[in-house]
C-alpha cells in the first residue's frame, strides 16, 4: 500500500517531516511484523499510533532508532529518514541516533540512582563536565516535564521514592535534557493514574512546541485529547492516516472504524 492510498493528498503539504518510514518492512526470525508501511510523522506535532495488540507498534518505533538492532534475526527492509537522512543507510551512528530520537517506554524506568544523576546521564554521557551546566541543564529539563518544584528539594533523594506518574516524567526529562529533535512513547501513560494520566497529557501538548512526537496509545480518547495527527496500524500494515478529528468521526475503512468503537480487540493471525 503505498503512502498516497493510506492519506490523503496534501494532508502534510507544506509541513516539515521529522521522521518517515518509506517501504518499511520487519521481520523477525520466524515472522513478519511489518509489511511494506508508509508512515510520514510531521515535525513540532502530535502524531498517535494506533492499532491492536501485535499489531506492529512497537516494532515499527523501534526502527526509528535503531532499538530493533539489538534483537537476533531482525531484519529490517526499506528507508527509514530523520529530517531527510537515511537512518539505516550509516549516515547517523546509534548513539547519536539514539540522542536525537528519544524512546519513553510503558514502564517508567528511572536508574537506580539519584533524581539529579538521571537526569545528567545522557549529559555527563555526551562528555558534559561543568557543574555550572549539568545544574542548568538539569533544572531546564524538570522544569519542562513540571517536575521541577516536586523535587528541587530533593535532587540527591532515589529516583525509585518517586511515584510512577513521576517517574514517567523524570525519564521523559531524562530524555529532553539531551536536546533531542523526536521523542517516540510506546503506551507511556498505561501504568499511570488519572490525575498523572492527565498531567502527562499535558505534558504532551506542551512539548509540541518543540518536539515532534510520536505516541503509541491504547487510548482512545487520549489519542484524541492530544495528537494532531493518527496513523493506525493493523496487521504489520499502515492502513489509515489523517487528522485525528477525521480519524475518529468519520474514518476511510471498515477496520479503522471497528477498531476505534471497540469492535476490533486482537489482531488476526497470519
Ligand atoms: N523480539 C521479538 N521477537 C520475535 N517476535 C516479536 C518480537 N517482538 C515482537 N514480536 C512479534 O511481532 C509482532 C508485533 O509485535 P509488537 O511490535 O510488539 O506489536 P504491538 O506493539 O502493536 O503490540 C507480534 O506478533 C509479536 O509477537
Ligand atoms: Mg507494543
Amino acid at each position: 500500500m503505498s503512502a498516497v492510498e493510506v492519506m490523503p493528498a496534501q494532508l502534510l503539504a507544506g509541513l516539515e517531516l521529522a521522521l518517515q518510514a518509506r517501504g518499511l518492512s520487519l521481520d523477525y526470525a520466524d515472522r513478519r511484523a511489518l509489511d511494506s508501511v508508509h508512515l510520514q510523522v510531521p515535525s513540532r506535532r502530535v502524531t498517535a499510533l494506533i492499532g491492536p495488540s501485535g499489531c506492529g507498534k512497537s516494532s515499527l518505533l523501534r526502527c526509528f532508532n535503531r532499538l530493533n538492532d539489538e534483537i537476533a534475526g531482525c531484519r529490517v527492509g526499506g528507508e527509514i529518514l530523520l529530517f531527510g537522512d537515511d537512518v539505516y543507510a550509516g549516515a547517523i551512528a546509534p548513539p547519536e541516533l539514539r540522542r536525537r530520537v528519544g524512546m519513553v517506554f510503558q514502564k517508567p524506568n528511572p536508574f537506580p540512582q539519584s533524581i539529579v544523576d538521571n537526569v545528567a546521564f545522557g549529559l555527563r554521557l555526551a562528555g558534559i563536565r561543568s557543574r555550572l551546566e549539568l545544574d542548568d541543564r538539569v533544572e531546564a529539563a524538570l522544569r519542562a516535564t513540571g517536575l521541577w518544584h516536586e523535587v528541587r528539594d530533593r535532587l540527591a533523594a532515589s529516583a525509585l521514592q518517586l511515584s510512577a506518574g513521576q517517574q514517567q516524567r523524570l525519564v521523559i526529562a531524562r530524555a529532553l535534557a539531551v536536546e533531542p529533535e523526536v521523542l517516540l512513547m510506546d503506551e507511556p501513560a498505561s501504568m499511570l493514574d488519572p490525575i498523572s494520566t492527565l498531567r502527562f497529557e499535558e505534558l504532551v501538548v506542551a512539548l509540541r512546541e518543540r518536539y515532534s512526537v510520536l505516541l503509541v496509545t491504547h487510548n482512545m480518547q487520549q489519542a484524541a485529547r492530544v495528537a494532531d495527527y493518527t496513523a493506525f496500524l493493523h496487521a504489520g500494515r499502515l492502513l489509515e492516516f489523517d487528522t485525528t478529528d477525521h480519524i475518529f468521526t468519520n474514518p476511510r475503512l471498515r477496520e479503522t472504524e471497528d477498531y476505534i468503537t471497540g469492535r476490533m480487540r486482537e489482531t488476526p493471525l497470519r
